[in-house]
């Protein structure tokens, strides 16, 4: 079978399994190989609306390991014309319970990726292969730290503040070191806070909508006024499928959010949605280092000739009727693991919390 073949690592997760989903329907010779740890974010299922779809199933293999072994990462990129790596410790709580596996993931697993590359990219010297592969590093909005007034730019200095955020630095800063000492061809993307369908119930939007359906309490953390800055999941793949196609080696592209406004107002949209009440919401203790601002500016994915297509009030319904209707997807992954985390997180902060005002 002929067509590109790209390497989706972290591709049964939330935004890997999305952009795998678009890039199978996208192009009709694509073929795709995921390579995912199934980490308690990790969910086989997130790739089933594929294996029921005959015309996208067969460009579509499925591999279970882990982006720190080398061997595995050496034989998988040396099939693939491009490499973009998705996978990752995600959730900036549970970096601040524990940073041991974000530093092993983060760094060490983009280290490891870095050296499948380089050792192709010294395959395609000796001719014994025809290109370098690309490597799409995946990255954040929360390199650039909390941005106190205007937008960040590429240039920024990096100034990451939670652990997840500075193994996401450290990450993309080696990615870039790779590109200029041994001549890999290397983009970044800096993603602002997704949401959609299949987003893992941790992070705020799928953790309050699920919460509110079961009428359980919405543990907003401090005053509620930290600003984010939100993009739809298809929005984000479509901008890294962009960034992979058209990017300029060497680059980082920051990929903003299509709405800026405070967590209190996102919380009382969903609830307004949903039609539940305000009294759900209760103030608890906030997380240490709470970035309160993110916001970046798009002027150079702009100027590469991309732009988003899911206002924030789009989104936000698809995402909402999505979590309602795939009740079964959400409560299969709200139980074992998730209930330690859950007790671990919330437990105290719940029973100190206060009414949200
Ligand atoms: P996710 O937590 O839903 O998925 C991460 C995936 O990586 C999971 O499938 C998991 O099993 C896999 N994984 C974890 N460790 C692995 C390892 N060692 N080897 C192989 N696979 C491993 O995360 P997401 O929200 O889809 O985020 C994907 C990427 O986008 C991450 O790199 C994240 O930093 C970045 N990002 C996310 C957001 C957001 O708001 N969610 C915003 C900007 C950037
Ligand atoms: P989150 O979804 O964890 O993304 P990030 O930390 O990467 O921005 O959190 C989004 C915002 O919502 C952030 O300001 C923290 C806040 N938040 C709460 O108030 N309560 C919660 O239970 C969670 C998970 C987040």
């Amino acid at each position: 079978m002929g067509g590109r073949h790209i390497l989706v690592t972290g591709g049964a997760g939330f935004i890997g399994s999305c952009f795998v989903r678009r890039t199978l329907s996208a192009d009709p010779a694509a073929r795709v190989t995921v390579l995912d740890k199934l980490t308690y974010a990790g969910n086989r299922a997130n790739l089933q609306e594929i294996d029921d779809d005959p015309r996208r199933r067969e460009r579509l293999r499925v591999v279970v390991g882990d982006i720190t072994d080398l061997t595995l990462m050496r034989s998988l990129v040396s099939e693939c014309d491009a490499i973009v790596n998705f996978a990752a410790e995600t959730h900036v709580d549970r970096s601040i319970l524990d940073p041991t596996a974000f530093l092993a993931t983060n760094v060490g697993g983009v280290h490891t990726l870095l050296e499948a590359c380089r050792a192709e990219h010294q395959r395609a010297e000796r001719r014994e292969r025809d290109a370098t592969p690309r490597f799409l590093q995946v990255s954040t909005d929360e390199v650039y730290g909390s941005v106190q007034s205007g937008q960040s730019v590429e240039g920024d200095r990096l100034a990451p503040r939670s652990p997840y955020a500075a193994a996401k630095a450290a990450g993309e800063l080696l990615a870039f070191s790779y590109a200029i000492t041994f001549g890999l061809d290397v983009v970044v993307t800096r993603g602002a806070n997704t949401y959609g369908p299949y987003q893992y119930p941790e992070k705020l939007i799928p953790l309050f909508v699920t919460n509110a359906i079961d009428d359980k309490p919405l543990p907003l953390y401090g005053d509620g006024l930290q600003r984010r800055d939100w993009l739809y999941v298809d929005d984000h793949a479509d901008a890294i499928a962009h960034v992979l196609a058209h990017g300029i080696s060497g680059s980082a592209y920051n990929v903003p959010g299509a709405h800026e406004t405070t967590n209190r107002e996102v919380v009382t949209n969903l609830l307004e949605r949903l039609d539940k009440p305000w009294t759900l919401v209760r103030s608890v203790a906030d997380r240490p280092g709470h970035d309160r601002r993110y916001a970046m500016s798009g002027e150079r994915l702009r100027a590469l000739g991309w732009q988003h297509r899911f206002p924030f009030a789009d989104g936000i319904t698809r995402t909402i009727d999505w979590y309602v209707a795939n009740e079964g997807w959400w409560r299969a992954v709200r139980s074992g693991e998730w209930n330690d985390y859950y007790s671990r997180q919330y437990a105290d902060r719940l029973a100190t919390s206060t009414a949200a005002e």
